[in-house]
Order: C-alpha cells, then structure tokens, then sequence
C-alpha cells in the first residue's frame, strides 16, 4: 500500500516537500486521540520479549528513530505512536540557524538512499529546550536529544557553543549525543579527532551534571563511518576512559561506492544514508564490540532496512538499533516490521533474551 502511495505521490514530490507532509500527518494523527489510539494499536504493539533496558532506562524495544527527522522536537508523540522505541531529536545547535540553502535533500531510489546535506536546520537549544520543558506526552518513550556546533561558530570556541546546550537541554534528555560526525558543517568533523574531543566530551559531561543534579544524563558520542579504523578505535578507547555511556555508529558517509543510481544526484555534495551504508555501518560496529565489548551501551544505524538487519546489528554488538532513510522508503508499518521480526528471530535463535544475543558474532568470532 504505502509503496504504490510512495510510486504515486511522494517519488514525484520534492523531498523536502514530502518530508514537511509527512509530518504534517504524523502530528495530526498524534494529536487526535481516538485516531492515535487506533495507530498506536495497529502500529506499535508491544512484545515483551523486546523489553530493553540501556543507558540505565527502560524501553518498549530496542529500536528507535535516528537523529534529523523531528530535529526541533515536534513529534516525539507522533514517532512513539508509529512504534518507534526511542526518538533522538536534533541536531540542536546552541543558536537557531537555517540550514544550508535548498535543494539539500536528494533520493536515490534505486539504492533506497539519500544524500543530504541540509546543514543542521533547526531552532536553536533555547526554542528546542522551552518547547520540551511544555511538552505534555501521550505516550511514554525514551527521548535522546542530539546536540552539534551551531554553523559560524568557529571550530575554536565549538566547546562553548555545545556547553550551551548541553545546559539548556540535558534537563530534558533521558539520553545526550554529542554529535561530531555530521558531514554538512564546515570542520565538524575535525572534532572526532581525540585530541578535540577529549575536551568537548568532558565539558558537556561537566555541563550535564551541573545543570541536572537529580540523575546521571547518560552521554554518547555519534561518530562517521568514514573514520580510519585506528581513529575508530581511538575514539572507542577515549569513550571508556571518561566513562562515556554509549556510541552511536554511524552518521552519513561522504563516499558514493558501488550505487545503482545514474545521473548527476550520486555526485550531490552531502551525506549519503540508507542501503549502501549497511555494510560499512555494520562493520564499525563489530570494530566498536571487539574494543570495548560491553563496557558501554552501542548504538547501531546506518542502512537497517528491516528486521533482520536490525538482528545483524544486534549480534555485532547494539543494544539499541535506529533507522531513518528506510522510514522514508518503507513508510509508517517500518517500526512494526522490525518489532515483529525481532521477536520471530529471538524466538527461532539461541538466545534466551535480546540481551543475551549482543555481541555474540563478535564473542564467537574472537573466541574462535
Ligand atoms: C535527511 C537527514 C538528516 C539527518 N540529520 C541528522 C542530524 O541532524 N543529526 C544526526 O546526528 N544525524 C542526522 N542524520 C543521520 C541519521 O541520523 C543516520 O545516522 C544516518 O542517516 C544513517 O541511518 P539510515 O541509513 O537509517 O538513514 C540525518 C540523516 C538524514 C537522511
């Protein structure tokens, strides 16, 4: 259904557009109480075999809704009521900012793709923070927010523009990501070098526990998939030396390997999503488990399409998955899929729990 509705509408629309109607919808629907009554029945019914606990929190599901679609936090209901697990919100930069100009959102159909480049568009940390601090749930869900650098901020003073956040959003975040890996801001990612982040990653803990002295803020790091494998392992050894509590791998990659698409969109500038990232996500991943096992909480994103790929990260090492471009390519029935083929596969494998199944292709390979 919601493919033949993809081929109809959305594939002739622009991105963007269909981005901004989409989610016009999923508001809509969050808002009206019998209709997301009724989506929430059919879209995200609970397993209890799915039960996750993480950074210290309780979820549904180990499954949630990556960064960059409700960047400024106005429909973390709407994501719960499509049975996302968790919603990461942001990037939130310290001061509003536009974003880079239009057109900065391509698809790459054939790849079930994207490239973007949109530039880290939002309202800034004090219009995010006031609309979470008003924000009355429908639905219980874990919320991540997702802080990065605040574009003409200089790369010297991205410390400062971070802590700013940090302060004014930690008290809102069951979990906080810093996030150094997106490739739309000028320098962004000269940050994921130890040497930068040793510094950021320690003033915003600082930040957070200054600011929230009630709980522990759990922090993660999200990191690129174009990293060197030392620098992977750099950044995994800096994460357990200050006790960070997670990493997210991985963001958009700036390489254009091995597409299906022709034409001039594979040569846009900006990050590249979806399927083709699968492979390498993946594979950072395990790099991350074989470093630093189950010291800290990882998160798996990049091309988890379905269910299985979502196993697949599990057994590499997550204890939590997220998704977002096959969103756009698989439409509102995403989450329940993978929910209901998790449960399949637990079901079928060895492991008694999901808990017990983390990791365990790396433990086995490494064992061997
Ligand atoms: C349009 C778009 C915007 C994104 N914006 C952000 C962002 O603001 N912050 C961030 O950390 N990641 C952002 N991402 C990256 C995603 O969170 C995710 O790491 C990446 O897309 C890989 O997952 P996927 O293959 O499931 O899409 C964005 C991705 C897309 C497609």
């Amino acid at each position: 259904m919601y493919k033949l509705f993809f081929n109809l509408v959305f594939k002739h629309m622009d991105p963007e557009k269909a981005h901004y109607l989409a989610f016009r919808w999923i508001r809509g629907a969050a808002r009206t109480p019998v209709l997301r009554t009724f989506v929430a029945a059919a879209l995200a019914p609970r397993y209890k075999e799915l039960r996750t606990e993480a950074l210290g929190l309780r979820m549904h599901g180990p499954f949630g809704l990556a960064a960059g679609f409700d960047k400024n936090a106005v429909a973390i209901d709407g994501m719960a009521m499509l049975g996302f697990d968790h919603v990461e919100i942001g990037t939130v930069t310290g001061e509003p900012q536009p974003g880079n100009p239009k057109k900065r959102l391509f698809r790459l159909v054939a790849d079930r793709a994207l490239i973007n480049r949109m530039g880290f568009n939002n309202e800034g940390s004090l219009a995010v923070a006031a609309r979470l601090a008003s924000r009355n749930p429908v639905f219980k869900t874990t919320v991540g927010v997702n802080i990065g650098k605040t574009k003409v901020v200089p790369e010297a003073e991205a410390v400062g523009d971070y802590v700013k956040s940090t302060e004014r959003l930690a008290a809102f975040a069951d979990y906080l990501v810093v996030n150094v890996s997106s490739p739309n801001t000028p320098g962004l990612r000269n940050l994921q070098a130890t040497q930068a982040l040793r510094p950021l990653l320690t003033a915003v803990r600082e930040a957070a526990d200054r600011t929230v002295r009630s709980r522990r803020v759990p922090l993660l790091v999200k990191i690129a998939p174009d990293l060197a494998d030392e620098d992977i392992d750099a950044v995994a050894d800096l994460a357990v030396e200050l006790g960070l509590d997670g990493i997210i791998a991985t963001n958009t990659t700036i390489k254009r390997e091995g597409l299906a698409t022709e034409g001039e969109v594979v040569n846009e500038t900006g990050g590249l999503s979806g399927a083709p990232l699968k492979e390498r996500s993946l594979e950072v991943l395990r790099r991350l488990y074989a470093r630093v096992g189950d010291k800290i909480t990882l998160v798996g994103v990049g091309g988890v399409e379905n269910a299985e790929d979502a196993w697949q990260r599990i057994l590499a090492g997550a204890t939590l998955v997220q998704g977002y471009s096959a969103f756009i390519y698989e439409g509102p029935f995403y989450a329940r899929a993978v929910h209901k083929g998790l449960a399949a596969r637990l079901r079928t494998s060895p492991y008694a729990t999901l808990a017990d199944a983390i990791g365990a292709d790396v433990k086995e390979n490494t064992s061997a």
